[in-house]
């Protein structure tokens, strides 16, 4: 549902602490919405910098997810590859607001409207 500058994306709890759910949008790509051990959400598209990898089926550490396929650690905070390795993967501004997810719009709007994300 869109609503004004934030798209709303459903409950918080749709997400378990530790884990990643994914939200397609046009051109076959996702965006991996991540919710930490420490209560924090974060979203980024759905692909390692290196070669592609989801990161939503990484292991969320702290402020990092492993990237399943060759294990870059990825900062969910800037998208950066951390330690020697070299990339970034883009971020979605997101926020929480009463127990809900949205993200901003503009940085989704013609991907997500056109593929109708449910809540
Ligand atoms: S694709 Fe992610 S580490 Fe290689």
């Amino acid at each position: 549902m869109l609503t004004g500058k934030w798209l709303d994306i459903g409950p918080t709890t749709q997400i378990q602490p530790g884990s990643a759910r994914t939200l397609p949008v046009a051109g076959g790509e996702e965006i991996a919405v991540f919710h930490t051990m420490r209560g924090e959400f974060y979203a980024l598209v759905n692909k390692c910098p290196h070669k592609a990898g989801p990161l939503s089926e990484g292991i969320v550490h702290g402020d990092t997810v492993s990237c399943p396929l060759h294990n870059w650690r990825i900062s969910l905070r800037t998208g950066e590859a951390q330690g020697d390795d070299k990339g970034c993967t883009p971020t979605i501004p997101m926020k929480v607001d009463a127990g809900r997810m949205f993200l901003l719009r503009e940085a989704v709007v013609g991907p997500v409207a056109q593929s109708g994300v449910a809540a």
